[in-house]
């Protein structure tokens, strides 16, 4: 009966039910992992597994007791629909929430089709759902990574109901395990204070992780999590769920363990003060939610995602990366055109490819002297670089670096002319008190007008300036006062198409100007989602430089981004550590300085020269190589990883003790993914000048095989010491 009523309504649709009962399994699958959906008798979509991969086809039949309870097979399945909509049997967390135009808030999907076809580095599936009562379609998308064993999801709703009907839940996709316990593993922090990594059991009921904050949106947990599948994420072992969301705004992710403990997993943009309304036609396209499933523990994750993003979706994922000399912490708002011209000869001096000028640079009626004015004018202040910016590229060109610059182009202070004209392009209330964050205000990105302009700054500074070689593209504001002029009744809408004008903007800056590097900055961390950085070639981890700190922040953004895409910076944090500590810290990303030469003791700089050719020699092995973490700021007082190249003939140890306990026990550094079959020669690089290598191993040659199985003995007593090592197979 209700398959003839499926395809009475297939055919009213226009869609050919003939498939339901064809197309009965959808299979998505990497090199390593399965995720089986089925048709259900009802008509209906489940998923059926999602694990290891399975050897055989035949085996895929026989997952359907998940949906055809032996108990009472007259019920309809409860649970592990793909796209629970609200309002139905299943009584636990909706992936789908809508309310119609005459005010039914149940959705009620069905299959009607499904296909694939290749793209680039996997296979994509698309699936077609749609309502039995209302002209309500959902279309969900799946995209395999074979080789990277990566599953990338997102949904597309749309209707054509008469009215506008009301989206109260949207989410990317839902997921299922049936596993004996989960424990999260959370990033959660602050300013200066990214990626802090906890660990928690979840139990019956719920646990959200969300953010409110709409721009600078990451700034107190990051959209990404673990989910260690019966005992807690663990780097080498273990079964582990990672996740992320590529959205730069409210994200959630919500864990659901429910009454026979089975755990639903439900990335989303947050719906919070988002009930969105759509209109007839309009589709609803969710961020895209990223996950692998590995059984190898969170290290081997890491490098799926790190392969992953450099592959297809970092921007420039596959090209090198400029090493460069900022000024923020060394002169914050405080320059002019000589220091400029200084640090620029400072630039050329220290051997990086460029000299990044930092937020300052900007505004004459209200001038860029302190974050109290002047953002949103966009033009040189005269008085402070008289030359303007074209002066200090040519002082770049002349001394043979490039020449970068900060902006914060989504941003306004009260104070400035751009507010002056138009304050209804912030984003503020027109009826209550005004409250800021940094004494500014984020403008509506909602507004087509405002995107034009936004897109304008970068658009008018590069057509002046053909020289900028770079942007550092800030956010320090989360949105404050939601309330936006130009959605006037459709309020619902603000949080998440702010965002999207944000997007509509960095796509046309990539459109246009493909070859500038960009990096993403949010107040240190707070922006670092896989849909900006289709835009942006790296991200800015933390304002946190000092290089304690930074291995905890580092070891956090690793377990989800490659190096390459990790801004790490030396600086005058922690003066109490060494310039090289702090160097090797930073080393071990995308390297960058942030200092006064002239405060450095003169084999002080000589070092940081030497460190410099160092990493650029070996920046293919370090950014584009395999990497390995070796050994836990969080379950040691040191940290190690490695990286090995792709041919396995180069490596590089870092190794650090951080505060290591009196006579605690020392044991060897194995290093991973060597060739076990390569003799390898040791080599100490980085050192001190006039110093030499207190390792024994340094200048010997070994075995892979030895080296991964035996290990060498890198660490010591000292607080705050390091070692990078080279590996070189002869
Ligand atoms: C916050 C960034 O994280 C800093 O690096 C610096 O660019 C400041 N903003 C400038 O205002």
């Amino acid at each position: 009966m209700k398959n003839f009523f499926i395809t009475a309504l297939g055919l009213f649709w226009g869609f050919q039910c003939a498939e339901a009962a064809e197309e009965k399994i959808i299979r998505i699958s990497t090199d390593n992992t399965d995720l089986v959906l089925q048709v259900a008798e009802n008509g209906r979509l489940y998923q059926t597994y999602l694990g290891e991969k399975l050897l055989h086809e035949s085996d895929l039949k026989k997952l359907d007791w998940q949906i055809h309870p032996a108990s009472d097979a007259s019920v309809s399945p409860r649970g592990w629909e793909v796209c629970s909509g609200s309002g139905n049997e299943d009584f636990f967390e909706p992936a789908l929430g809508v309310t119609h135009a005459d005010g039914n808030a149940s959705t009620w999907l069905y299959y009607v089709s499904s296909s694939t076809k290749a793209v680039e580095g996997g296979t994509q599936t698309d699936i077609h759902l749609r309502d039995d009562e209302y002209p309500v379609n959902v279309t969900l998308h799946y995209v395999a990574y074979e080789k990277e064993d990566v599953i990338k999801t997102w949904s597309e709703i749309s209707h054509q109901e008469k009215k506008p009907v009301q989206l109260f839940r949207y989410a990317s996709t839902m997921l299922y395990f049936n596993r004996p316990a989960y424990y999260l593993t959370e990033f959660s922090g602050d300013w200066a204070k990214e990626v802090q990594m906890s660990t928690q059991k979840l139990e019956f009921g719920k646990k959200v992780v969300d953010t409110k904050l709409g721009s600078r949106a990451a700034m107190h947990t990051q959209p990404f999590f673990m989910v260690g599948l019966e005992a807690p994420a663990a780097e080498n072992q273990g079964e582990v769920l990672m996740g992320t969301l590529g959205w730069t705004g409210n994200f959630s992710f919500t864990f659901e363990v429910d009454n026979v403990g089975n755990l639903r997993v439900i990335p989303a943009i947050n719906p919070n003060a988002s009930v969105y309304e759509l209109q007839k036609g309009e589709v609803f396209t969710t961020p895209e939610f990223i996950f692998t499933l590995s059984n190898k523990g969170t290290g081997e994750g890491s490098r799926r995602f790190q392969n992953w993003a450099r592959n297809y979706q970092l921007k420039d994922g596959k090209g090198t990366r400029l090493t460069l000399l900022n000024n923020w912490e060394n002169t914050g708002f405080d320059f002019n055109q000589n220091i400029l011209v200084d640090l620029i000869k400072e630039t050329k001096e220290l051997g990086v490819d460029m000299f990044l000028l930092d937020d300052g640079w900007f505004g004459n009626k209200y001038k860029r002297s302190s974050d109290t004015a002047g953002l949103g004018d966009w033009d040189v202040t005269a008085d402070k670089l008289p030359d303007g910016i074209n002066a200090l590229v040519e002082a770049a060109e002349k001394e043979g670096v490039k020449f970068g610059l900060w902006i914060e182009p989504e941003m306004v202070n009260p104070k400035s002319e751009l507010f002056e004209k138009h304050p209804d392009w912030a984003i503020h209330y027109p009826n209550r008190e005004t409250y800021y964050y940094r004494n500014q205000l984020v403008l509506d990105l909602s507004n087509p007008k405002v995107q034009d302009y936004v897109y304008g700054i970068v658009d008018k500074l590069l057509k002046e300036n053909p020289g900028i070689a770079y942007f550092k593209w800030d956010c320090n504001s989360p949105i404050t006062n939601i309330y936006s002029s130009y959605l006037k009744g459709a309020q619902g809408r603000l949080y998440i198409d702010h965002v999207r004008g944000v997007y509509n903007v960095m796509k046309r800056v990539k459109e246009n100007y493909p070859d500038v590097p960009m990096m993403l900055c949010s107040g240190g961390g707070a922006r670092c989602d896989y849909e900006a950085l289709k835009y942006f070639t790296e991200f800015w981890c933390s304002d946190n430089t000092d290089p304690v700190e930074r291995a905890y922040i580092q070891w956090g953004f690793s377990q989800f981004f490659p190096a390459k895409a990790m801004c790490a910076h030396v600086t005058s944090w922690n003066k109490n550590t060494s310039i090289k500590f702090r160097t090797d810290m930073a080393s071990m990303c995308k390297l960058g300085f942030d200092i006064g030469l002239k405060e450095m003791a003169a084999e002080e700089l000589e070092y940081c020269q030497l460190a410099v050719a160092n990493w650029k020699r070996l920046q293919p092995v370090i950014l584009d190589g395999v990497q390995y973490r070796l050994v836990s700021p969080y379950e040691s007082n040191h940290m190690a990883v490695n990286y090995v190249s792709q041919d396995a003939s180069k490596g590089v140890v870092f190794a650090y003790d951080i505060y290591p306990r009196f006579q605690e026990k020392l044991l060897p550094l194995k290093v991973k993914g060597l060739d076990p079959n390569k003799m390898y020669r040791v080599k100490e690089i980085n050192l001190m000048p006039g110093t030499e290598s207190t390792l024994e191993a340094d200048g010997e040659l070994f075995s892979g095989d030895y080296l991964m199985k035996v290990g060498l003995d890198v660490f010591g007593f000292r607080p705050t010491q390091s070692h990078v090592i080279e590996l070189t197979a002869e």
